[in-house]
């Protein structure tokens, strides 16, 4: 078993340190956030990750998981360091690797000899290089292994993976970081760390492409009166297409998507090549924001101003206490620069974000609404008292923006409803 160093204990970080230590290796986490790190060495887990706090709590209690402020403390043992800290989307749309940096500079000179360096952080082609000029060691070997995982299910996924990818020009260090995920089935490609650092640039924007081309056919099926809940499942057998990210929606958002779609235009251009298609997806998102805007300003009556709206979910999406980029708080932005009056309840979010107070309960939030807009697939919702809901509200109107809720059962109560797309 192994000795493995993981820096960041977010998402990612997180979920790594738990996953390697229930397959058996010693695992030191570290992080900056001494808060953080203060409430994981008590099995107090700061994110909503589902059976994440199970996996922390059997690693402490049989040692084979420890928690540490600061890399350089997690390094002088580690025969592997997995960096998982942020790459942020930059001013001009690139990836900004000064968290990558300021990692490697800090376990740099804590390696023991031979160990190697593991970026798990997206990181754009050349990030291998740039982690090895850091390093400044010739005896550390840095691989790339991107991370695949979806909030909401990170630990299955990680258990779990439709693939491990891992690239490196050093056979033996790729067959080395192979080996951690014993006990993992999996079909593993070893690469080089252009292609491996591309792999998951690809496989996020063909996903972000995916839900954007089903918003557009949305819009398509909206002019000409078709209903896009039976086309896209027409379109999902088809084996070539399947049923999957095929969900019409409030547009794609998360700590993910949006930073890496920019980032590989960004790529992209800076080697030549300019990726209009890429970009063309990021505006259809873009729109589909400002489309759900229309649709609740419709159900107003052609204005927002001093309208009171009900908002249920903030999150990016259900099964995650993460607002990141969501798309739920780009549209309440965009309604409170037309002056409406939002309030907001979330199963998750307990916390002020972005100047909104989330209500404790969703029933609070309709009292007096005019027009109830749900930006979440939390499936709670779905089960909510809707007699109650019209009752409360100045108008029953809804516009369900995830196509979660069953539209005859809240047009027979007296509902006017709008979804996307049907
Ligand atoms: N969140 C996802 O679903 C997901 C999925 C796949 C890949 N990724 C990628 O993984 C990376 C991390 O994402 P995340 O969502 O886990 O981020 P996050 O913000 O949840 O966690 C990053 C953590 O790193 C810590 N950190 C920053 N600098 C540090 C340092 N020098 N030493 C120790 N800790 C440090 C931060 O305090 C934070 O806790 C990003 O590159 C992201 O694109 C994320």
């Amino acid at each position: 078993m192994a000795q493995i160093a993981v820096i960041g204990a977010g998402y990612v970080g997180l979920t790594t340190a738990a996953c390697f230590s229930s397959l058996g290796h010693d695992v030191v986490c570290a992080d900056i956030d001494e808060e953080r790190i203060a409430r994981l060495q008590r099995g107090e887990i700061p994110i909503v990750e589902a059976g994440l706090e199970e996996l922390v709590r059997e690693g402490l209690a049989e040692g084979r998981l420890r928690f540490v402020v600061g890399a350089a403390t997690a390094a002088p043992s580690a025969e592997f360091a997995y960096l998982c800290v942020p790459t942020p989307q930059a001013e001009d749309g690139s990836a900004d690797l000064s968290y990558i940096e300021a990692a490697a500079r800090e376990i740099g000179p804590h390696l023991p000899s031979e160990a190697v360096v593991v970026n798990k952080s997206t990181v754009p082609v050349g990030s291998t290089r740039v982690v090895e000029r850091v390093l400044g060691r010739d005896d550390v070997t840095v691989v790339s292994n991107p991370e695949f995982l979806r909030e909401g299910s990170a630990v299955h996924d990680f258990l779990n993976p439709d693939r491990i990818v891992i690239g490196s020009d050093d056979q033996s260090a790729a067959v080395r970081v192979a080996s951690l995920y014993i006990g993992v089935t999996a079909p593993i490609i070893v690469t080089d760390p252009a292609s491996a650092e591309t792999i998951k640039y690809a496989s996020n924007a063909f996903l972000a492409t995916k839900i954007s081309f089903v918003n557009a056919i949305a819009a398509v099926c909206e002019a000409v009166g078709a209903d896009v809940k039976d086309v896209v499942l027409g379109m999902g057998y088809d084996k070539r297409i399947g049923h999957e990210f095929l969900k019409p929606g409030p547009g794609w958002g998360g700590s993910c998507f949006p930073k890496d779609s920019r980032a590989l235009v960004h790529i992209a251009d800076q080697a030549g090549y300019s990726f209009d298609l890429l970009r063309g997806v990021i505006t259809v998102n873009e729109d589909q924001f400002k489309r759900v805007v229309a649709k609740i300003r419709t159900m107003a009556g052609g204005s927002l101003e001093g309208v009171p709206v009900a908002v249920w979910g903030l999150t990016f999406k259900a099964r995650t206490d993460d607002t990141r980029e969501s798309p739920a708080l780009r549209i309440i932005s965009l309604m409170r620069e037309e002056g409406a009056q939002v309030r907001a309840y979330d199963p998750a979010v307990r916390w002020t974000i972005d100047g909104i107070e989330p209500a404790a309960d969703p029933y609070s939030v309709c009292d007096g609404a005019e027009v109830l807009a749900v930006l979440t697939e939390w499936d709670e919702f779905r089960w909510l008292d809707f007699d109650k809901v019209a009752g409360l509200m100045r108008a029953p109107r809804v516009v369900d923006a995830r196509n979660l809720l069953d539209k005859p059962a809240l047009e027979r109560r007296g509902f006017a409803y709008v979804g996307i797309g049907r």
